[in-house]
């Protein structure tokens, strides 16, 4: 019989209405369309407005992954939520997003591991399956890096965008060969000043800006990531051949186009979102599978690679079979 384990079920995905084009920022910034392109394959990212929260985002895209699966909010055991842009330092953004969905039982706790949030929430959330304490849990990641950005900052403010991803995880003991195959997780604390924020709760005026050496971040992202898919493929005896699908971290178009050929793998096996939605941070992986899976591209019994790099520094890479 098989090992107890997840399976993602739903799928879903919010982006705030408004969209800012690389024109607009030009328009008041030393910067233009062709850098920002050449530098990143970003044309536009979604910027929240006044009524978008961490909370309210999440909660559409959760949404949005239950109906897609079928399931009510009232079988959810559990909700993790990873942000680094929480509307509160408590309550968790997690355990309000519990309440806007009407659950009245389970639990709901953050992940903050910056861009590596989703990967960290679904590590997380696929143990608490395994060990049998949840049926079914939300994983959601959900961002407002615009309330973090310093927009005089051209060589950050280009870069990111807001929104939220969900996916549904459902216990199964079932012999099928689907389900999440494993996760792994690194950070590393000496790196943690190459890309942070300034300020914390209660922060001085002036402070609370994400700040980031990019050049570094850039050549430990593509050595890191590429150690990662490494990683998560020999713990199954895998190779490269065998991916269907890689799902990455959207942070730029170059950073993924590296790990690609890393993997031997064609454009076309790569999901990319990063050119409309930017980088959404914790969101960008869970907003890409959802995209994905909505438009037929992932299908049941594809094997799917995820990875991510973030503050921290962070990161880590997780296998599927859908
Ligand atoms: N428009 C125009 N020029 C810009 C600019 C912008 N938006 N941002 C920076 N520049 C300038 C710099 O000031 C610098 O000018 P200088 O040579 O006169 O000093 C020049 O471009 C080169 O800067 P550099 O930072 O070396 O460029 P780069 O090729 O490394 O590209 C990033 C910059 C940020 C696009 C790139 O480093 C990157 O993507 N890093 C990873 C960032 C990331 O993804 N972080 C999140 C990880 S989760």
């Amino acid at each position: 019989m098989m090992a107890r384990r997840s399976l993602m079920v739903g799928f879903g995905g919010y982006l705030p209405d408004r969209i800012v084009t690389n024109d607009e920022l030009a328009a008041r910034l030393d910067t233009s369309d062709d850098w920002i392109r050449a530098r990143t394959g970003i044309t536009q990212r979604h910027i929240a407005g006044p009524n978008d929260t961490a909370v309210s985002m999440a909660t559409a895209a959760a949404s949005r992954a239950l109906e897609y699966a079928g399931v009510s909010a009232a079988d959810v055991d559990a909700v993790i939520v990873a942000t680094s842009t929480p509307d509160q330092a408590f309550p968790a953004t997690a355990v309000r997003v519990q309440a806007e969905l009407g659950l009245r039982g389970g639990f709901g706790f953050d992940i903050a591991a910056a861009c590596s949030g989703f990967v960290y929430a679904l590590s997380t959330a696929d143990a608490l399956v395994r060990s049998g304490q949840v049926e079914k849990i939300l994983v959601i990641g959900s961002e407002v890096y615009s309330r973090i950005i310093d927009w005089s900052d051209r060589g950050t403010c280009v870069l990111f965008g807001d929104g939220a991803g969900a996916v549904l995880l459902s216990a199964t003991d079932g012999a099928g060969p689907e389900g999440i195959l494993s996760t792994h997780l690194h950070s590393d604390g000496t790196t943690g000043d190459l890309l942070y924020v300034d300020g914390a709760v209660g922060r001085r005026e002036n402070s609370g800006f994400l700040r980031m050496r990019g050049r570094d971040v850039f050549r430990h992202a593509v050595a890191k990531l590429s150690d990662s898919v490494d990683e998560v493929l020999a713990a199954h005896g895998l190779t490269y051949t065998d991916v269907s699908w890689l799902v990455p971290h959207q942070a730029n178009l170059r950073i993924i186009e590296g790990v690609a050929r890393k993997l031997e793998l064609p454009p076309e096996r790569v999901v990319v979102t990063v050119d409309r939605h930017a980088n959404t941070s914790a969101a960008s992986i869970p907003l890409a599978m959802n995209e994905a899976v909505r438009d037929g591209r992932i299908r049941k019994g594809d094997l799917v690679l995820m990875e991510a790099l973030g503050g921290g520094l962070t990161w880590g890479s997780a296998l599927a079979r859908l």
